[in-house]
């Protein structure tokens, strides 16, 4: 009996043992290299911090999960977030040197519940060289020279149509409203030839295709929509999956997307296949209006409560249509590069803003010190007059904040304040280390020219030939995305004075 009794109190203080040994384990990762882990916890075992990152925040501040962090543990931490150990950047020359680093330390890394959410053949998410196909690809489509040539045409005509069909309906959604717009032009762009029922299915579907019903992991409605979001993408999917097995077979040329991705199929050399060809036309259905619409509402909002802003962009924009030949004529490219100095510094200040993108993430391909300049696999950062050395270890996910740059007050003065004229005479480029809206690196968004000649024809139309007001503000929490809790409600009629 006793021997018994001693064997059972051995088994359960050995079990005892390793439950601690690994509950130990999990607060406190392994790290090889000569510098250490850079400060932070790991939370509970198996979920980490994944409940606190999802937990709501205000519009107007950092996410509070980096937020509480930063000022606790400094610009660097770890954490164990989304199923993966991550350690989070919020510092300027950190990030710079992770986006810099990239296919030498660093590799698309995102958690692996993204691949649940946007497919497990997208290839934007675990593809070192994809950026560079990509941006081959898509340069027709939504690059500075397809823009050019066709696309600021049918973006020009449908705002204005929108346009003119709101002000004689009272008032209306903008984030919504550009939804709509952007789906209608972007769709027959992608894949021209759908039936007319086939197509208005299609859209339906990527209407629910969209990151604004997140409230809070524990809500029902979030689950709900959840299951909607994924039986939608199901059905979107196999539309475009149709649409390109009957375009293989018959082999018409058409000037869409769709067409690009069959004679990038057909080459030697392409990464792409079926699976992954589809994946991409499913995320840039995806981004295209995701992308634009939050940021236009917001832009709508800062214009809306900031009447100096106003009258200047009505400067600007009756300036330009004054000096148009052709009155009919639409926004040209030649006005948008190099009339609208002020729009672009409104749609700058509204980028930095919003942000709507809360972490960039990659994973380290190798132990990676963090360091200055030179040896690229340490970095150091200086903190309060302190050298500090840390390590992220191979396999780790490396996060990169945004929002803490754009919100910090020694690189941004007052930077709540909406103040276009900031951007006035900055030589900035995209992606520096002090403005990363469209990410930096060799990564940067390949969207960024069109989501801002969405935003300024937008503006243009609305501040040029009408009247608008404000009818209802809108709420947004970051959970860590935006969300609208209550949409920007507008109030648009013809503008007398022309
Ligand atoms: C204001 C609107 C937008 C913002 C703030 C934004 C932001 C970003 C950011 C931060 C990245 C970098 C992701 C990373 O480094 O992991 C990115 C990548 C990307 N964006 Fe955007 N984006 C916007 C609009 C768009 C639009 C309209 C499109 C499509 C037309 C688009 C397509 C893409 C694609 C395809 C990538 C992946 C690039 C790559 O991995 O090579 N984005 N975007
Ligand atoms: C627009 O830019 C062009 C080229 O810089 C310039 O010649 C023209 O005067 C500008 N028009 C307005 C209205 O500012
Ligand atoms: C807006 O920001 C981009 C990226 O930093 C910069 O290249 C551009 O000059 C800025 N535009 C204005 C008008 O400040
Ligand atoms: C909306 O527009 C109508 C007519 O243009 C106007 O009578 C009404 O007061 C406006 N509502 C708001 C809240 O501005």
């Amino acid at each position: 009996m006793t021997i018994l009794w001693n064997l059972a109190m051995l088994i359960i203080g050995l079990v005892v043992i390793k439950i601690s040994h690994w509950l130990y384990r999990w607060s406190n990762p392994k790290c090889n290299g000569i510098g250490k882990l850079p400060p932070g916890t790991m939370g509970f075992p198996i979920i980490g911090e994944t409940i606190d990152f999802f937990k709501p925040s205000g519009f107007n501040d950092i996410p509070s999960f980096v937020k509480k962090r930063m000022l606790r543990y400094g610009p660097l931490f770890r954490t164990n977030i989304l199923g993966s150990k991550t350690v989070i950047s919020t510092d300027p020359d950190v990030n710079l040197q992770i986006f810099r680093q990239e296919n030498t330390c660093f590799e698309p890394g995102y958690p692996d519940i993204f691949f649940k959410v946007f497919g497990k053949d997208n290839l934007f998410m675990k593809e070192v060289t994809f950026h560079k196909y990509l941006q081959k690809i898509t340069t027709e489509l939504i690059g500075s020279e397809g823009l050019k040539r066709t696309m600021i045409g049918v973006m020009d005509r449908a705002i204005r149509d929108h346009f003119l069909l709101k002000a004689s309906q009272g008032s209306f959604d903008v984030r919504k409203e550009v939804d709509n717009l952007v789906l209608a032009y972007m769709t027959p762009k992608l894949i021209s030839n759908l039936k007319p029922e086939t197509q208005s299915k299609l859209v339906d579907n990527l209407n629910d295709i969209t990151l604004h019903w997140f409230q809070s992991i524990f809500s029902l409605s979030t689950w709900k929509f959840l299951i909607k979001f994924l039986k939608s993408r199901g059905e979107a999917i196999q539309v475009m999956k149709d649409a390109l097995k009957r375009r293989k077979e018959s082999r018409e040329k058409q000037g869409d997307f769709l067409n690009t991705m069959l004679e990038e199929l057909e080459k030697e050399d392409s990464i792409f296949d079926q699976g992954s060809a589809i994946e991409l036309i499913f995320l840039l259905s995806f981004v295209t209006r995701e992308g634009t619409s939050g940021c236009t509402a917001l832009a709508v909002k800062f214009i809306s409560k900031n009447p100096k802003v106003l009258a200047e962009l009505k400067r600007e924009h009756k300036a330009i249509v004054e000096n148009r030949k052709d009155k009919e004529a639409g926004v040209s490219w030649e006005e948008y590069r190099h009339n609208m100095t002020f729009t672009n510094m409104v749609i700058n200040e509204s980028l930095r803003l919003t942000n709507t993108t809360p972490l960039l993430f990659r994973k380290a391909v190798s132990d990676v010190e963090i360091k200055g300049k030179y040896y690229y696999k340490v970095i150091y950062i200086y903190i309060k007059g302190k050298w500090l050395r840390y390590t992220i270890p191979a396999g780790w996910i490396v996060a990169v904040a945004p929002a803490a740059v754009h919100y910090d007050p020694e690189i941004y003065e007052n930077p709540f304040e909406f103040n276009p004229w900031r951007w006035k005479g900055k030589e900035m480029v995209w992606g520096s280390k002090t403005f990363m809206a469209f990410g930096g690196g060799v990564r940067l968004c390949v969207g960024a020219e069109f989501a801002r000649l969405q935003m300024a024809i937008f503006i243009h139309h609305l501040v040029t030939y009408y009247d608008f007001s404000l009818v209802q503000d809108c709420e947004v929490t970051r959970t860590p995305f935006l969300q609208f809790t209550k949409g920007l409600l507008i109030n648009i009629s013809k503008s007398c004075t022309k």
